[in-house]
């Protein structure tokens, strides 16, 4: 019988696999995705490269990158069923839950991809192309904006930006959204991946797993986080305000939401680099607001928290400056993580292990069953 001190709430430091897709050092705040430092990555790569690298556990080459950008603008078209039925859907409808419906869906049009065990690389593929067409599609009905058209040609950042905002990005904004998909991609046992994984370890379909992952991400500790740092800076308005607001959210044990992390005790390597992308993109864009509010909210974090920034905390302002709505900044975040739930799902396949942890049973036992018509 399992003891209290058994309980580990959260999993919280539990080691549930190997893998070698991810590695977090909590203490150096380092991160690694296939033996590469995301630094070398955000600085160098592009995403698509790093999407092949997380499935394929090696850096591609020019040929394999060519071929891998050419199959995802292929991939990227969205059945006519699928855009009525996104269109039959709640204008109002939130963006993360027309995600999850209509990769669900989607589910339904692509059999091939959702027998019991079934995983490709080419599913994998199809759902890191489609998401942003899922995204574009309903948002531009929502915003009356034309219909999205095939642009095969740009980039997955690009045209990310391309399927929201109805233009294309300057060469900086394109870097800017190459780096935050580059840096949304895989994040080991988070709690979107580790539901991934739960659900690839029935032998489900990818599918599934990715339909668990979305719902997951959605919640606000996870990936939701990031659209609730605006509505903060929002709320404080003025960087002489921060310090009351802060401290009065603090004092009434609220979470200043972008801060802290289950695994990084120090600085979220992400939240280093989005930090220097803010104030780029604020200095371009003529609008440092967010970014002084932002350094001035973390001075009083960690002043009076002791806490540092996640990567939430400044993603949004970036995704603000590029002038997209704050409702689509978390299915950003699933446009990006959908490579990193893909490749983990992968790699539950190639070492199945049904997950299945227990529980430490403290209601009542051996209770006698009373009838119902002798109950009061
Ligand atoms: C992501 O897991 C991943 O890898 C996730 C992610 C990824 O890439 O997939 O990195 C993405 O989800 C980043 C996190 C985004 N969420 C937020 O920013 C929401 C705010 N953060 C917190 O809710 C919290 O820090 C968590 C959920 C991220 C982590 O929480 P833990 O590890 O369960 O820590 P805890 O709740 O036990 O808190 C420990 C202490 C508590 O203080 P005491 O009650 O013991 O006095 O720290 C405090 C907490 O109150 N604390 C905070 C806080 N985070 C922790 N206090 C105020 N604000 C916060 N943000």
């Amino acid at each position: 019988m399992p003891e209290a001190s058994d309980v580990q709430r959260g999993l919280e430091d539990v080691v549930a696999l190997e893998s070698r897709i991810c590695f977090i050092d909590g203490r150096q705040g380092r991160l690694i995705y296939q033996g590469y430092d995301i630094r070398d990555l955000a600085a160098r790569s592009t995403f698509e490269e790093v999407a092949y690298l997380l499935w394929y556990g090696r850096l591609p080459s020019a040929q394999q990158l060519a071929d891998l950008k050419s199959r995802l603008s292929e991939l990227r078209a969205l059945p006519d069923p699928l855009a009525r039925q996104i269109d039959a859907l709640p204008a109002d409808a939130t963006p993360m839950d027309i995600l999850r419906t209509a990769v669900s869906a989607l589910a339904l049009l692509e059999p091939e991809e959702t027998k019991p065990g079934a995983s490709s690389i080419g599913g994998a593929q199809r759902l890191t192309a489609v998401l942003p067409t899922i995204l574009g599609h309903f948002h531009r009905r929502r915003a009356g904006k034309p219909a999205l058209r095939p642009r095969p040609e740009l980039s997955a950042a690009a045209y990310l930006v391309y399927a929201l905002l109805d233009r294309e990005p300057t060469e900086l904004e394109a870097k800017v959204v190459d780096v935050c998909l580059i840096l949304h991609a895989d994040h080991e046992l988070n709690a979107s991946t580790f539901a991934a994984r739960v659900t690839a370890s029935t032998l489900s379909d990818l599918y599934s797993a990715v339909t668990s992952a979305i719902g997951t991400l959605k919640g606000p500790l996870h990936g939701g986080a990031n659209e609730r740092v605006m509505e903060l800076l929002a709320e404080i308005q003025s960087v002489d305000r921060v310090e009351e607001v802060v401290k009065g959210k603090l004092a009434r044990h609220e979470r200043i939401m972008g801060f802290g992390h289950r695994v990084y005790k120090v600085e979220d390597p992400r939240a280093t680099i989005l930090r220097e992308w803010s104030r780029r993109m604020g200095e371009e864009e003529g609008n440092l607001h967010y970014y002084e509010l932002l350094r001035k909210v973390e001075e009083v974090v960690h002043r009076e928290k002791g806490l540092y920034p996640n990567v939430d905390l400044y993603s949004g302002s970036v995704y603000s400056l590029l002038g997209i709505p704050p409702d689509l900044f978390t299915p950003i975040f699933a446009a990006s993580r959908v490579a990193g739930w893909t490749a983990h799902v992968l790699e539950e396949y190639q070492d199945l292990r049904l997950i299945r942890p227990t529980a430490k049973y403290v209601g009542a036992i051996d209770l006698t069953y009373v009838p119902v018509g002798q109950r009061s």
